[in-house]
């Protein structure tokens, strides 16, 4: 299939989101959140408050979100009353970021002076506090009593991030970056009930096999297609253990617990801790399947002579847990072969004892998939079901599997 062919990937499309900003330097963040929103589909409506006008103008939430922002009660002279009932019962989430010491300390005792304020109160909707402020504001006990008063009326309360602050002084005060901030509300609104509390054992990344303290054998597995996994599971619901080899990828949500773990020994020891409480486990982690038989403790030098390496095979992790699924869990194997593959992973679906194979080619049409962004599959499934997946982002295909993953359940 040509890439222009493909079906943009709209996670939060029809999603209605109302961005409150309240006046702190981080307002700066909330156009970029904004951004993020926009793209994945979502109608934002913009609420700021008469302080964040100071920090970034209007035009700006205004021409990004399509909308006009909204402050007051009122526009101007019109008599144009801006509801904030229909607001609050138009949203399928609030999200408020940043949330000055002010705004919460009003929202946390039910004050109603700004629209924003007022929308709070009417909103039915699931809502997201984002505070940020500096350290000593953020650390005091006024402001956490808040902060436990707004979770205990059932909102979802995003830390504050650790780091550099706008004072110069470094601490936990700071806005969460926007693609963190972005899971959390995907968290709010794609939430699916068969992905609800369901716990997730989920394999990325490749893995690396020591020769010695500065060298491994490792492969080009970028991560990249576990870590959209990870997230869109999430995103519906699911508790995630990401056992993760070395990537550069970053976990967003707060749903995913990461282990890193660097050689396919240490993921399998990972894998069987976490196996017996997950209900669904997806390998998608390129594993190593031969280590060097001796791991030498000095740095290797060189001789002149070559280096012939013996090789040992590596534990399959997938096929060892398959030996001990229980009835009700579900196991998800990858398969990456030359050519077609479909004999090979057909094999691999029935020696795995698995439910589900995901076929990828290294001959497909847009070449290797290893640290691509895009890719195309085959899923087979027992009884010789094939589902054919066009190519694709892989976050749209790590949705596409997961769809395949629930009709199982
Ligand atoms: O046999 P092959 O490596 O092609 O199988 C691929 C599938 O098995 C993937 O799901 C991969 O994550 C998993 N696997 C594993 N442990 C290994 C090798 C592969 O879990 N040692």
């Amino acid at each position: 299939m040509d890439a222009s062919a493909q079906t943009p990937y709209l996670p939060l499309a029809g999603r209605r989101i109302l961005l409150g900003v309240c006046g702190g330097i981080a307002a700066y963040k909330s156009v970029m959140l904004l951004r993020l929103l926009t793209q994945a589909g979502a109608q934002v409506q913009v609420l700021m408050t008469e302080a964040a006008h100071a920090f970034v103008g209007p035009a700006t939430f205004a021409a990004l979100s399509g909308r006009p922002v909204l402050t007051d009660f009122t526009q101007g002279r019109t008599g144009q009353w801006n509801n904030h009932v229909e607001l609050g019962l138009w949203a399928n989430a609030l999200v408020i970021a940043p949330a000055t010491a002010a705004t919460l300390a009003k929202a946390a005792t039910g004050q109603s002076d700004s629209l924003l304020l007022a929308t709070y109160l009417s909103a039915r909707c699931p809502v997201l506090w984002c505070p940020a402020m500096d350290l000593d504001m953020y650390a005091h006990p006024a402001v956490q009593a808040n902060l436990n008063t707004l979770a205990g009326f059932g909102n979802l309360v995003l830390a504050a991030a650790d780091g550099p602050l706008a004072s110069g002084l470094t601490g936990q005060g700071r806005l969460p970056e926007p693609e963190e901030i972005f899971e959390a509300i995907r968290g709010l609104v794609c939430t699916k009930p068969a992905w609800q509390g369901k716990r997730i054992l989920l394999t990325a990344g490749p893995t690396r096999e020591p020769l010695d303290p500065v060298r491994y054998i490792g492969n080009f597995s970028s991560g990249k297609m576990g870590y959209a996994l990870a997230h869109e599971a999430a995103a519906r619901g699911a508790e995630v253990t990401l056992v993760s080899g070395p990537t550069d990828h970053t976990v967003q949500s707060h749903r995913i617990t990461r282990i890193d773990v660097t050689s396919a020994h240490q993921m399998a020891d990972a894998c069987l801790q976490a196996a017996s409480e997950s209900q669904v486990w997806i390998f998608c982690a390129a594993v190593a399947d031969y280590r060097p038989e001796q791991v030498s403790e000095t740095k290797t030098k060189k001789t002149g002579n070559g280096w012939n390496i013996s090789l040992v095979e590596n534990v399959d992790i997938a096929a060892t847990l398959g030996k001990q699924k229980q009835p009700g869990q579900l196991s998800i194997g990858f398969a990456l072969e030359s050519g077609l593959g479909q004999a090979e992973a057909a094999a691999k679906l029935e020696r795995k004892n698995l439910d589900l194979i995901c076929l990828n080619s290294l001959d497909q049409p847009g070449g290797s998939p290893l640290g691509a962004d895009d890719n195309q599959y085959l899923l087979l499934g027992k009884g010789g079901k094939q589902t054919p997946l066009a190519r694709n982002a892989k976050a749209a295909l790590a949705a596409q599997i997961l769809d395949e993953v629930e009709k199982l359940f």
